[in-house]
């Protein structure tokens, strides 16, 4: 571990106020994921948070957090957390010097083809991803070659040598209207299985006629939800709201109340009224939730993503202080202007009314 040359320190009472700020959030986290926060074990991280908000403004950092980093993350130091496509948003507008990322590496590459001025740094190289590490950019070529009139699109959890090959990205707020927008009949979608066929599903729903191909990845969270847990709690909770994420199965998405992206299922709980609410996504998101809305109540049902979970705030600090050659994104400028244009297609089709 890298450690700062000159650790700083901070006084009792900075300590005591900074405590005070992180439990003011994380008391009301209750999912059996997370450690259970008080007042002590906010005063031990109390001084890592006030020197990583230091070395933000030091070193001209933004740091931009996926909704299921932890949640001292994300209500200690992150700037911005939200889903994917919010992310995305905010690193284009990123005027910072730095950008740290927590979330996944697909997810900071897609920041550095956004803000290709910013140094863009990850706190663990191998927080990688089940579905942009299933599919490479030459695999697509070859998936292409079968599929000449198809319409390429990437989910935005792809690497950036698949998003250059793509005409247009996207991600879970904006796929259908994307898929519906285009047209061509026959639709290669990659790298999702699990959510080709949830667009499928949408597609016949929405009367469009579009033959939806794709390549074989699937999340290892979204994918391991049993149908089962939903029909045994739907039994247990009378009014009950399912929600899941398009990267689940359609037996999942297929029983659930609403199906959306992190930061659309956030909206719905928040404005929805029921006596329960089941959440099948990753327990970061759920977390959030406790934390924001604390008068609504859950059932439990969420999984951990373990390269989500690589994350944690002394790596935040460490790479602030000094990154690692690796934890630095880089990329070939002319696969940087590939990918940009895929993402700045979903850019304009998403904000298109
Ligand atoms: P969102 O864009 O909905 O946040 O999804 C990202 C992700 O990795 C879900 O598993
Ligand atoms: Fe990838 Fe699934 Fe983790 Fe999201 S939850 S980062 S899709 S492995």
């Amino acid at each position: 571990m890298v450690m700062p040359a000159h650790p700083k320190t901070y006084s009792e009472a900075e300590i005591e106020d900074e405590a005070k700020r992180l439990l003011a959030r994380l008391m009301h986290v209750e999912c059996e994921a997370s450690r259970s926060w008080n007042i002590e074990a906010c005063r031990e991280i109390a001084p890592l948070t006030l020197e990583i908000n230091d070395l933000k403004k030091e070193k001209g950092a933004v740091v931009l957090a996926h909704s299921y980093v932890e949640p001292e993350i994300v209500y200690g130091v992150a700037d911005f957390a939200g889903d994917s496509y919010m992310l995305s948003l905010k690193a284009k507008q990123a005027a910072a010097e730095r950008i740290v990322f927590s979330g996944v590496v697909f997810m900071a590459e897609t920041a550095k083809i956004l803000s290709p001025e910013a140094e863009v740094v990850v706190p663990d190289r191998g927080s990688g991803c089940s579905l942009a590490d299933s599919l490479t950019g030459a695999q697509l070529r070859e998936l292409k070659s079968r599929y000449p009139d198809a319409a390429v699109v990437c989910y935005i959890n792809s690497t950036a040598d698949v998003k250059a090959e793509c005409d247009v990205c996207v991600t879970s707020s904006n796929v259908y209207k994307i898929v519906a927008s285009l047209p061509q009949k026959r639709i290669l979608f990659v790298p999702d299985r699990l959510m080709a066929e949830n667009i499928r599903v949408e597609m016949r729903k929405r009367g469009i006629d579009k033959e939806i191909l794709s390549s074989d990845g699937t999340c290892i969270v979204h994918d391991r939800f049993d149908p089962n847990i939903v029909v045994d709690a739907r039994r247990k909770y009378p009014g009950l709201k399912v929600v899941s994420h398009p990267e689940c199965t359609i037996d999942i998405t297929g029983q659930s109340d609403f199906v959306g992206s992190t930061g659309a299922m956030m909206e719905y709980v928040k404005t929805t009224e029921a006596p329960y609410f089941m959440m099948l996504t990753e327990c970061g998101l759920l977390e959030r939730l406790e934390v924001e809305s604390p008068e609504k109540n859950f059932i439990s049902g969420c999984k951990l993503c373990p390269y989500m979970k690589m994350n944690s705030l002394e790596k935040i600090r460490d790479v602030l202080v000094s990154p690692r050659q690796e934890q630095i994104i880089e990329l070939d400028e002319e696969l940087r202007l590939k990918a940009l244009g895929s993402i700045e297609r979903m850019f304009e089709i998403a904000e298109s009314k």
